[in-house]
């Protein structure tokens, strides 16, 4: 199978197919968070306009698109924490999340740390921050980040988050499942299907429902579940939060209110209907918000 075959499973779901296909093929700006921490916008900015790189305001606070920043990992800016490399849609699903200093925030999905920095910046190093990965090889490239950064509220740990232990339960948890990660094939996706797998979303969907089965567990009653991934998949999308719901009454879907251009979650797909409220959750496409794809929805436990 061929990219562009693959690509076509979303002509109906995507708005304005060409123009997403268009923009697939250019390679996405570099976005970067002010760590502040370390330094401030203005200071930031006189820095790099010294290397030729202009800083342009987006709509998340702290953010900016970096023009002319073509290496952003190897400035001594970069080294010393004094910014943080993330896309633009990777900056929303903690927006939907909205943690809160002095608050307990779980990330159980958390390496190599791009969400678990920005919630720290949203809870002004206040509270209890677990990042948690499966994955160690990733957990070094999670704890070196917030080190860089100066993360002072956070703990790793290293649980498969199915079976995250239940000692405490949690005021916000974010998911950023595992998943395809289609989302951020621009500019050189896979070509054939020798390079990806195309089983992958149906077969991702169990993992992504047990983990999200048991992050629901862990928060508390009145708190926030956010789940995330960077693909388009319905498969790993609203039908996985669709097959939670079903098995919790528990939890309720809340809009998620991005702000960025976004389109709406899905109430069907390939002949299988989701409940209506996942409309509620958001849809990014790189032709809307230039960056990379995700999902975002978010689910408060009753
Ligand atoms: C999309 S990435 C997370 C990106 C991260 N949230 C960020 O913004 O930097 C998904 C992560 O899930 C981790 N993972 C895979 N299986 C897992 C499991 N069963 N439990 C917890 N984490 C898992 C992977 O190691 C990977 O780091």
């Amino acid at each position: 199978m061929l990219i562009d075959d693959w690509w076509s499973r979303y002509r109906e779901i995507i708005p304005d197919f060409e123009r997403f296909l268009a923009a697939l093929a250019l390679p996405p700006p570099v976005y970067l968070r002010v760590n502040p921490r370390r330094t401030n916008a203005a200071a930031l900015q006189d820095r790099l306009a010294a290397r030729g790189v202009r800083l342009e305001s987006v709509p998340v606070p702290g953010a900016f698109r970096a023009d002319g920043l073509s290496r952003p990992g190897s400035t001594s800016e970069f080294l010393l924490g004094h910014y943080y490399v993330q896309g633009l849609s990777s900056m929303l699903p903690v927006l939907a999340l909205a943690p809160e200093p002095g608050q307990r925030v779980l990330d159980l999905c958390a390496a190599p740390g791009s969400k678990t920095t920005q919630i720290a910046d949203e809870i002004e190093d206040r509270g209890l921050l677990i990042a948690n990965d499966f994955k160690i090889p990733r957990l070094r490239a999670l704890q070196s980040n917030l080190e860089r950064i100066g993360v002072t509220c956070a703990a790793v740990t290293s649980y498969r988050g199915e079976s995250f232990p239940g000692r405490i339960s949690f005021d916000r948890v974010l998911v950023d499942a595992p998943c395809s990660g289609e989302g951020t094939w621009r500019e050189r996706p896979p070509r054939r299907s020798r390079d990806w797998d195309p089983s992958q979303p149906e077969r991702l969907h169990p993992l992504q429902l047990r983990v999200l089965s048991r992050a629901a567990d862990l928060v508390a009653p009145g708190g926030v579940l956010v789940y995330s991934t960077c693909t388009y998949a319905p498969e790993e999308n609203e039908a996985v939060v669709d097959d939670l719901l079903a098995l919790r009454s528990d939890l309720s879907i809340e809009p998620v209110a991005p702000p960025v251009p976004h389109a709406p979650g899905l109430t069907a797909w390939q002949g299988r209907t989701f409940r209506n409220e996942l409309g509620l959750a958001a849809r990014i496409y790189p032709h809307l918000v230039d960056s990379w794809g995700f999902f975002i929805a978010r689910l408060r436990r009753t």
